[in-house]
């Protein structure tokens, strides 16, 4: 068996109405707090004024930094830095998707240790940080139980990311109640995220029976809930939630593949959806390694009872259709003749593409966004 190493530091809260724990849980590990949030969602819906009292009743005093945007970038992330600095704070709570958590661990980092986020990058890891406590509000990144941040280099349109250990998150509060008001649009992309991660850990090279264990029960649980949860269901709803934390609990193990690395391009050239991208990338990917007769995917798909590889990628395409998905690249804009800059793009993913299963040349990588495109 190949060998591993599991850690994973996160006390994980899970459960409706876990949100009024956050304060008591906080105030073990810090006593003034920098409150990361997103621009709109945490203010519009009143849970902004909720956490601040619900961290202030427990003694902490709490400075708010709600500017992350989606795809943080570097200069969002030394900005609420400098924020911290300026009230010595002396830990993070994140309350958002992936954008506010990752935002958070960048500064969470940048308060701690005084390094530079431009010398920090993978394959670098950082060895300190102050402690994190996250608080998931959609159902697709699992960044509340990983040790990684994916920001944005604006400037070079490349997504970077800082990892290591003291980036996991002390606490994750998982609260399905915060999904209520989530628009299906957002449980749909966020959810593809995490059936990418769940997909792309067990095909990952660095695969091991511990990180597939959570890969498979994953996809289990989001293949058959993800339509209900864009419905509007809660109970799908809190199953999403909690599969998307598994699914982060796999990539933290195994990292994730080329759907990630290929997803990249469309996000950071034409703005799309980090999960839209991953989920639209996701059937070719895996139906161009069926007709390269990948066996870990043929084993998986038997795995969640499907017959074989084939039925898994139908039923892939058949929620991504039923879920409302877009069909092709061309209608997120993306042009064919971008064709050969998407490939260089994805290729310079070295961290996604070392860990596909059979190697990728730009010549497979091409073929594989030229029948994205076409849909
Ligand atoms: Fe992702």
């Amino acid at each position: 068996m190949k060998p591993f190493t599991f850690y994973l530091p996160t006390r994980i809260v899970f459960g409706r109405g876990c949100l009024n724990r956050l304060g008591v849980e906080a105030a073990k590990l810090g006593d003034r707090c920098l409150l990361v949030s997103g621009r709109s969602f945490a203010r519009r819906s009143g849970y902004l004024n909720r956490l601040v009292e619900n961290l202030r009743e427990s003694g902490l005093k709490v400075t708010v930094f709600d500017q992350v945007e989606p795809n943080p970038s570097l200069e969002t992330v030394y900005k609420g830095a400098e924020e911290g600095r300026g009230n010595s704070c002396n830990l993070v709570v994140a309350f958002g998707g992936g954008s506010a958590m990752d935002a958070a661990k960048g500064i969470a980092f940048l308060l701690k240790s005084g390094a530079r986020l431009e010398e920090s990058f993978a394959p670098n890891e950082v060895d300190e940080a102050l402690p994190i406590v996250a608080v998931p509000t959609t159902c697709g990144t699992g960044s509340e139980v990983t040790r990684y941040a994916v920001l944005t280099d604006v400037g070079r349109r490349r997504k970077q990311v800082i990892l290591g250990e003291p980036l996991t998150p002390s606490v994750a509060i998982v609260d399905a109640d915060l999904l209520n008001s989530l628009s299906k649009e957002l449980v749909a992309y966020t959810g593809f995220d995490a059936l990418s991660h769940a997909v792309e850990a067990y095909l990952s090279r660095e695969s091991k029976p511990i990180s597939d264990l959570f890969a498979l029960e994953a996809a289990r649980i989001i293949l058959g809930n993800i339509v209900e949860a864009v419905e509007g269901v809660a109970e799908a709803r809190e199953n999403m939630l909690y599969a998307s934390m598994l699914a982060g609990v796999a990539i933290n193990l195994a990292g994730t593949v080329a759907v990630h690395g290929m997803g990249y391009y469309l996000t950071n050239y034409h703005g799309v959806h980090h999960g839209l991208a991953n989920g639209l990338l996701l059937p070719h990917v895996l139906r161009f390694e069926l007709e390269r007769k990948l066996g870990r995917l043929e084993d998986a798909a038997v795995k969640l009872g499907f017959e074989n590889g084939v039925s898994l990628v139908e039923k892939i395409e058949e929620v991504a259709h039923r879920t409302g998905l877009p069909r092709n690249l061309l209608k997120l804009g993306v042009e064919p003749s971008e064709l050969d800059s998407m490939v260089a793009d994805a290729l310079s993913y070295a961290r996604n593409l070392d860990k596909h299963p059979n190697p990728l040349t730009p010549d497979d990588v091409s073929r594989i966004y030229a029948r994205a495109l076409a849909g």
